[in-house]
């Protein structure tokens, strides 16, 4: 017999339904961000001075004279969201947000920071997300494809996204980058203690290099590889910074003082993980003699509210486009 049900009261239910209504409607916070980076309004403020009211971006976008209410509530919302700051009088700025969307803002590589919006909000992510309770519902055999695969018979990093949409295959590819190398100056920075002391780092999985570089830049004397497939490895033009090997982690990773996962194992199956982890051990000397291996990676369950609701829609990410991640 199913329980007897409490009814809430006037005022649980009056928050209840706002709650209803703002959870239904949030992805169009998302569509407000989406809609400022393609007008290219971070850029416009920027130009502006760092300041402008709404006719000064009217006039700077050249948008029609009749949508001037409409960019005003977008703007608010975006205000409301910290992607924006405005003030009493209407006069909308930058906040730190908005900074990293200005065009020519580069952090911590080449990659431009609206590709990840700009991808996470394509029309590819938003079908595999409608797609959610179809997938649950699907009863296939495994390896059990992604949410996005189920939808689309494409994962996003492979081959089947390429042929099935080169130009947003590039956009993803760009967001990855845009993701993986956010953070490495701040690291260096304020984790100097990682690296004080080690004479030789393999960034296992490091990519084009960028984190290696930025690690080699602040600590010149560390001797860094770079592991990562062949197919990445090929495209990186030789530096005489760092070295490139071709390869794959799980049958050797190149041997060095310490190794480092970054942003690598919240992909992987805790099975997968076990396996990276002991190719690593194999290449680092003892702990006596200084070895270790340096894991950084987004973590569920910090103690920020903000940071842990964005930890928790970045594992929903990652289950809709690899579901071998538990
Ligand atoms: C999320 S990125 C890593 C980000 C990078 N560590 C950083 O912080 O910029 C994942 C990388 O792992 C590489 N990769 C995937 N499977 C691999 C394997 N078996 N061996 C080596 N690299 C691999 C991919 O080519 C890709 O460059």
């Amino acid at each position: 017999m199913a329980a007897e049900m409490t009814v809430p009261s006037d005022a649980q239910l009056i928050k209840a339904q706002a709650d209803l209504q703002r959870h239904s409607l949030t992805y169009l916070t998302s569509m407000s961000l989406r809609c400022a980076i393609e007008l290219g309004i971070p850029t416009a403020i920027h130009r502006l001075g760092g300041t402008a009211s709404l006719p000064d971006l009217m006039a700077a976008l050249s948008l029609p004279p009749p949508k001037e209410p409409f960019l005003s509530r977008v703007l608010r919302l975006l205000a409301k969201s910290d992607a924006l700051a405005c003030t009493e009088d209407g006069v909308y700025s930058l906040t730190p947000l908005s900074y990293i969307l200005v065009d020519g803002v580069l952090i911590d590589g080449e990659a431009r920071q609206i590709a990840f919006p700009l991808a996470v909000t394509s029309r590819y992510h938003m079908e595999s997300g409608l797609g959610l309770a179809d997938w649950f519902k699907n009863d296939r055999a495994l390896p059990v494809p992604s949410p996005f695969e189920h939808v689309h018979a494409a994962a996003p990093f492979d081959e089947s996204m390429t042929l099935l949409d080169p130009e947003t295959d590039k956009l993803f590819y760009e967001a990855l980058a845009a993701h993986d190398h956010m953070g490495i100056g701040t690291v260096v920075r304020e984790c100097r203690g990682l690296f004080n002391g080690l004479q030789s780092l393999t960034d296992c999985c490091g990519g084009d290099g960028t984190t290696a570089r930025a690690i080699v830049k602040a600590f010149p004397h560390i001797k860094c590889n770079v592991l990562d497939l062949p197919k990445v490895i090929e495209k990186v033009p030789s530096d005489g910074v760092v070295n490139y090997v071709a390869g794959d982690m799980f049958h050797t990773v190149p041997p060095a003082q310490a190794v480092m996962l970054k942003l690598v194992l919240h992909f992987w199956s805790d099975e997968d993980c076990i396996k990276i982890l002991a190719q690593c051990k194999k290449a680092i000397p003892s702990r006596e003699m200084g070895g270790k291996v340096i894991i950084i990676d987004i973590v569920l369950g910090s103690s920020l509210e903000t940071i842990s609701e964005t930890e928790l829609l970045m594992d929903m990410l990652m289950f809709r486009i690899n579901s071998a991640v538990k």
